[in-house]
């Protein structure tokens, strides 16, 4: 009797183990990339039970791809948060491919997440997004990627939590006006520039296009556009791109404006090989305050930076998703929450340096 009752608890055990494997099988479709912090699911094969550790929920962050230096620093200080907030939260590397992100946030909502924070893949795909999200009646904040007011207002569970991005164009801007000669090095009553942009699909691309000109314009400042080229986001195209124009335009170039800091260091390379000197010869300004940018401006390589802070949209975008948890729903209109940017200069870089 004694050894039946032996054996009914190993298969017992062996069950219960195949069974935690099955789950974590399950999880692991969510794609290859993925990171997971979970409180622990059992006790570790012991027979009393633990008091109960019951998470605060269970949370599906998706990103538009892992491979990003600003949204590495976003999406580690999100699972941060949600960590000491006691969430189970898995994390998921979107690859920069729209199609694996929907199938992604499908698994998220059959495995039955109790919120869902997203980094759209493509802006043009919010309306899907949104209808999957609403359809599935789950809180949903989206990030770093803003639709438009009218696409949000299909759902009212729906927030995006994120920064005006004309504010960061105009803050590139207002750096080189701060300069000696307002970014006219050469003094021919002109500015005359490249612009390497992001991802032209991205509104952030957009709009540091669009104002950091603007502000230079509207100061009364004739500019010329000698380029624009997209360079994605990405560090090496920003030297490449780079070390093309100033290859085709040399001494022309006077200011050259990145939409973000990775672009940017991959800009530097460039100029410093081209034998060019930051704020003697050519301007170099980027967005994000990357701790790299942060040391090139504080060592005068850099003209400037603008914080886009990512410790405080992780803190905005669990907030705001805790209020929909509680909730909340929003109005139409008054679905985006801004965090404010902020002009990184060689006189005040030391307070952004960690
Ligand atoms: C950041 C970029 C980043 C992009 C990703 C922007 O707000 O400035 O560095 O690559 O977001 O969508």
């Amino acid at each position: 009797m004694k050894k039946f009752f032996a054996l009914a608890l190993a298969l017992i055990l062996v069950l219960s183990l195949a069974a935690c494997g099955g789950d974590k099988k399950d999880d692991s479709s969510n794609g290859g990339n993925e990171t997971q912090t979970q409180q622990p699911a059992g006790n570790g094969g012991s027979e009393t039970k633990e008091p109960e550790q019951k998470s605060a929920g269970s949370i599906g962050v998706c990103i538009y791809k892992f491979d990003d230096a600003f949204m590495t620093t976003y999406r580690n200080a999100l699972e941060k948060i949600l960590k000491e907030k006691g969430y189970e939260v898995t994390v998921v590397d979107g690859n920069n491919d729209q199609a694996k992100q929907n199938e992604q946030i499908n698994t998220f909502i059959t495995q039955g997440v109790d919120a869902l924070i997203i980094n759209p893949v493509m802006t043009s795909a919010a309306d899907t997004i949104i209808a999957t999200v609403k359809d599935a009646d789950i809180p949903t904040v989206l990030i770093n990627r803003e639709p438009t007011g009218d696409q949000m207002a299909a759902y009212d569970k729906l927030v995006y939590v994120g920064c005006d991005a004309a504010q960061s164009g105009t803050f590139q801007g207002e750096l080189i006006l701060d300069t000696e000669n307002k970014g006219d090095i050469n003094g021919d009553g002109k500015v005359s520039y490249i612009m390497i942009q992001g991802d032209p699909e991205n509104i952030d691309a957009q709009l540091r296009t669009e104002y950091s000109v603007k502000a230079l314009q509207d100061a009364g400042i004739e500019v010329e556009q000698l380029n624009l080229t997209r360079g994605d986001w990405d560090r090496e195209k920003g030297q490449t791109i780079c070390a093309n124009d100033l290859a085709q335009f040399g001494d022309k170039i006077e200011v050259v404006f990145c939409n973000n800091d990775d672009m940017a260091i991959g800009a530097l390379q460039a100029i410093q090989s081209a034998g060019r000197k930051v704020n003697e010869d050519i301007y170099l300004v980027g967005v994000d305050a990357l701790d790299a940018a942060l040391n090139e401006v504080s060592n005068g390589n850099m003209t400037g930076t603008v914080l886009n802070d990512a410790e405080g949209q992780a803190a905005g975008a669990v907030a705001e998703m805790e209020k929909l948890l509680g909730g909340a729903t929003y109005a139409a209109g008054e679905q985006s929450v801004y965090v404010d940017y902020v002009k990184v200069t060689p006189e005040n870089v030391k307070d952004f340096m960690k």
